[in-house]
């Protein structure tokens, strides 16, 4: 039969789309599927580094596509020295081919030896189980100078002081200028500079500043490392004449003290390492293929004799704008009073390229207020404690001097309030030139305030002749944390605000009095609540070398690193945080090099602390006990009430048990499993010893019953078991009747507290302590006014000797919980660096919603939960590469929908098991929307102890 006409067209059109539909196939087959991408490349956890050492760097990448549950089957990794190669897919330097490997995350660069100064382009392409990628846009990165002999620079400065200096007491030191002008005949085709000046510098080429980098380069102990910046320079040269200049700051180089402070508390002077001075190397490479170096050697000249009249990182920097030197950056400026500079001994440190960020203007604030409490004097309200500076128009006659002072808070009449300041002047003056409008803003110096006083300013201030200049690393925020209770927003925003603000290179404890170390027993625990927050690998990172730098021959480890006080206490508590951050490294970043690399120096800690002090298995070193708990009465700084104290070979104990485990578990990734048993089985006995000593099985209590000292025994997994749950009991007992259901731990105890409450099933009572608006709390900073978080829990109140705004160690474990427990984002156990992640919500009465997002190092990932009456909502988003165990709260899956549908019948989703009232699926990567009709509401009090009960606190649970 023939066809009709309309017959045949539709069977033309039945074949076209068969043939379609074959050729989609055909080319989805064969070719890169075009859904499946790889981006955000990073090496050494930054994109395209400019400038680093790191000879065998990590490279990692990202994974995108909608398909659900993308998994990497392999990836091919192309280095190449020019973009021209890499455009023709040639991996001169590295060409990894395909390997069949699923880590899209620190494979480390495995090519040929990178030397000095070469930039190298890389792009990666991957195989997923949803087809393969094609090649990633190219990234780069620039290596710096590797060989110590690449530099023929000197080190030069003038070692003394000039007329106007103050070497004792409070220094006082004028900046340094040094200048030297070069010809540059030919267009530079690139043009690098490499620059170290101590303690700190800002350079600038022709005029021109050179980055935006303040207060570099990162402080170290100068007597063991330097860091030194790289800079592409290319576009700062001209053809012909060419000046570069380098201002010299003390920063921590020059000391800020000089002698032993017997006010009260003595306060140690800080480490000297003598005059300012600087190494710098600029290379000019041109077409032909030839190079002119420049380095600082005699041939420069330098003074002393400019506008920064003085600069100490604690007193303020003086400025006096009619000593300003037009065109001193630039050529054909008359220098002939300048001295020649001199070859000086160069620091003992050895020069290393700088990885951890440099220090930028992050934000800039207006100032809310500005008021006048006594004639002449106005304060200035920055409505925020920041830390950074105040930038300022000004007009007036020469020789008016315009002086600002800060301070955390006022008194009762509006002017400063500055004893918690202690001796730190924190005074920065300017003096006008009389030449129009003026702007002035400090180059070496910082603050830790939020109201300022103003005296001397020629008319009357206003907010706009003022801006707030807020410093901090240069780090990508990393997370976002919201939910329904206000107070706890508050408490994140105050925790925000107050860990950047302690960031300069090193964490620090406060920003404002006469201290500002990266104190250890500050920052253990909070580094993970902040690495949330914050990509702060690198950072923490350089502080454990700072901290490996600090160790003294004997194996002793001091409380302060870098060591500009000398305070070498042999504690357990504080240089335990050298171990604590390495294994945070290592789970939140995947990086078991911090391990390897510091596990020698770890061990001789250990050992020293052991032959030393160690009897029966008992470690009695303890100095600061549960640091600033609340005390008994509000103008107290420690409590005197042996009660509320913990005993101090209990802590020292404890954590010398817990660093055992850590050994342990650091041991057996290396495969070292002979040293890895000896710290076990010392454990063992450490344990016995310290059960015979604190614990009383008749009551469960240690000690003295503390919930510290019970609350370490438990989270340390000290106890005998059999006996958790009732040390648990004295735990839970103690807060709600001696606290009244409020924090009654300080630094140490508050590390576990949250995580502890939560996992034996008591989230409702961490919800409160978190909560609580009255003394003692974080609520309670907040409803007095702290937009930060204070170093006392009375810091209203308390003796102004040691009480700083700003310091965040008492936030303890309160960011994880946020995280981990409200936002229930966390390593799934035995996992490292999100590769499996464990997202259990712990529901409490009292919110509604919760939203939080964490760009980890596979991926974004996010989880939305909201809850009402009848209903449980839950977004998820899991990254590319990396799969999720959820534990969504339900009696039974048929209560549960993914987007509508069914969750039985989603495919993808794998139903694991039930747990009380909850029910466990395992996901692979993608968005899902979750939603579960009438719920158990209070799912959360009986998260049984045996599903990864004490999954955090087991350390050896990393396999
Ligand atoms: C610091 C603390 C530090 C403590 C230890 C204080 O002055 O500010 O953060 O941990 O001393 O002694």
């Amino acid at each position: 039969m023939k066809p009709t006409e309309k017959g045949r067209n539709k069977v033309i059109s039945k074949v076209m789309r068969i043939y379609s539909i074959a050729v989609i196939v055909i080319f989805w087959a064969c070719s890169p599927q075009a859904d499946i991408e790889v981006n955000h490349l990073r090496c050494e956890f930054q994109e395209n580094p400019f400038g680093i050492d790191v000879v065998q760097p990590f490279l990692s990448w990202e994974i995108s596509g909608t398909p659900r549950g993308i998994t990497q089957k392999a990836y091919h990794i192309l280095v190449a020295s020019s973009m021209e190669k890499l455009n023709h897919n040639e991996g001169d330097l590295w060409d990894s081919r395909m390997v069949n490997d699923d880590s899209s995350i620190n494979v480390a660069y495995n090519g040929t030896s990178l030397k000095s100064r070469i930039t190298c382009y890389w792009k990666v392409k991957v195989k997923t189980n949803h087809g393969e990628s094609g090649w990633s846009q190219p990234a780069q990165w620039r290596m710096a100078l590797v060989d110590k002999n690449d530099w023929q620079a000197q080190w030069i400065g003038l070692d003394k002081s000039f007329p106007g200096d103050v070497l004792k007491e409070k220094t006082r030191l004028a900046a340094r200028y040094l200048r030297k002008e070069f010809k540059n005949e030919k267009k530079a085709t690139k043009a690098t500079l490499y620059i170290s000046g101590l303690g700190l510098y800002e350079a600038f080429i022709n005029g021109k500043r050179i980055g935006d980098q303040v207060l570099a380069p990162t402080p170290t102990d100068y007597s063991k490392s330097v860091k030194y910046n790289t800079f592409d320079i290319t576009d700062f040269l001209a053809v012909g004449d060419n000046t570069i200049g380098v201002t010299l700051g003390n920063g921590r180089f020059f000391n800020m003290r000089t002698i032993e402070d017997n006010s009260y508390p003595p306060l140690p002077p800080t480490q000297n390492y003598g005059f300012p001075k600087m190494i710098l190397q600029m290379e000019i490479d041109y077409d032909d293929g030839s190079r002119q170096t420049l380095v600082s050697d005699d041939s420069w000249k330098i003074t002393a004799d400019g506008p920064i009249l003085a600069n100490n990182e604690y007193d303020g920097e003086e400025y006096d704008a009619r000593k300003e030197m037009p065109g001193w950056d630039n050529p054909g400026f008359n220098d002939t009073r300048w001295m020649p500079a001199e070859l000086v001994e160069a620091p003992k440190g050895t020069l290393q390229a700088q990885l951890n960020a440099n220090i930028k203007i992050m934000e800039t604030l207006s100032p809310e207020t500005v008021t006048e409490p006594k004639p002449g004097m106005y304060i200035l309200d920055m409505g925020q404690n920041m830390v950074g500076w105040l930038s300022m128009k000004v007009k007036g006659k020469a020789g008016e001097k315009v002086k600002l002072r800060f301070a955390e808070v006022l008194n009762e009449d509006g002017t400063l309030y500055m004893a918690n300041i202690r001796n730190a002047l924190v005074t920065d003056i300017y003096t006008l030139k009389g030449e129009g409008e003026e702007y002035w803003e400090p180059s070496f110096v910082y603050h830790g305030f939020r109201y300022v006083e103003i005296t001397g300013y020629p008319g009357i201030p206003t907010i706009d002749d003022f801006e707030g200049k807020v410093i901090y690393d240069e780090m990508e925020t990393t997370g976002h944390f919201e939910t329904s209770d206000n107070l706890i927003n508050q408490i994140y925003k105050n925790a925000y605000w107050g860990i950047r603000g302690n960031y300069r290179g090193m964490p620090t404890d406060c920003p404002q009095r006469d201290e500002r170390m990266a104190w250890l027993g500050d920052r253990a625990t909070g580094s993970l609540g902040e690495s949330f927050v914050f990509n702060n690998h690198n950072l923490y990172a350089k502080w454990l070398d700072d901290i490996e730098e600090s160790q003294l021959e004997n194996g002793s480890i001091p409380d302060v690193a870098p060591a500009y006080w000398k305070n070498y206490n042999d504690n357990m508590t504080w240089p335990a945080a050298y171990l604590i951050i390495a294994d945070m490294l290592y789970n939140q970043y995947g990086d078991a090099r911090p391990i390897v690399k510091h596990y020698e120096s770890m061990k001789k800690w250990m050992k020293f602390m052991a032959d030393n002090f160690m009897e029966d298995y008992i470690m009695p070193r303890d100095l600061y006990g549960d640091w600033c708990m609340p005390p008994e009465s509000p103008e107290m700084i420690h409590s005197a009430d042996p009660a509320r104290k913990t005993d101090g070979t209990l802590l020292g104990t404890s954590f010398y048990y817990h660093m055992l485990r850590l050994l342990e578990k650091f041991a057996q990734l290396q495969d070292k499993n002979d040293e890895s048993k000896q710290f076990s089985d010392q454990a063992i006995l450490v344990k016995d010893a310290y059960n015979n000593r604190f614990f009383n099985k008749e009551t469960a209590q240690y000690s003295n019953n503390t919930v510290t000292a019970n609350l370490v025994s438990l989270c340390f997994n000290l106890v005998p078991e059999g006996y958790e749950e009732k040390v648990f009991e004295n735990i839970v007992y103690k807060t709600q009747h001696d606290f009244n259901g409020h924090v009654s731990t300080g630094l140490v105890g508050i590390q576990w507290l949250m995580r502890g409450l939560s996992e034996y099933g008591r989230s409702d009572l961490a919800f409160q302590i978190a909560t609580n608006r009255d003394y003692p709390s974080w609520g309670y900073m907040i409803e007095r006014g702290a937009t930060t978080i204070w170093e006392l829990w009375n810091g209203d109140t308390g003796d102004p000797t040691m009480n700083s705004q700003n310091h965040v160690m008492l936030l303890g474990d309160l960011i994880v919980w946020f995280y981990e427990y409200l936002g229930a984002i966390q390593n799934a156990p035995g996992n490292c660096g999100f590769k499996k992640i464990e997202m259990h919500p712990y529901d409490v009465d009292g919110l509604t919603y919760v939203t939080a997002s964490y760009h980890s190092t596979h991926g974004l990932i996010k989880s939305a939960w909201k809850k009402s009456e009848d209903s449980f909502e839950w977004n998820i988003t899991v990254p590319a590469n990396s799969k999720a165990v959820i534990s969504i709260p339900a009696k039974d899956k048929k209560q549960i929908t993914e987007s509508g549908k069914k969750v039985s019948a989603t495919q993808g989703i794998k139903f694991l098991r039930n747990e009380t009232g909850r029910v466990v699926f395992e996901v692979g990567s993608g968005d899902y929307e979750f939603k579960v009709k009438l719920i158990n509401t209070n799912f959360d009090r009986v998260r049984v102890l045996n599903y990864s009960a004490v999954s955090y606190l087991s350390v050896l649970d990393f396999k």
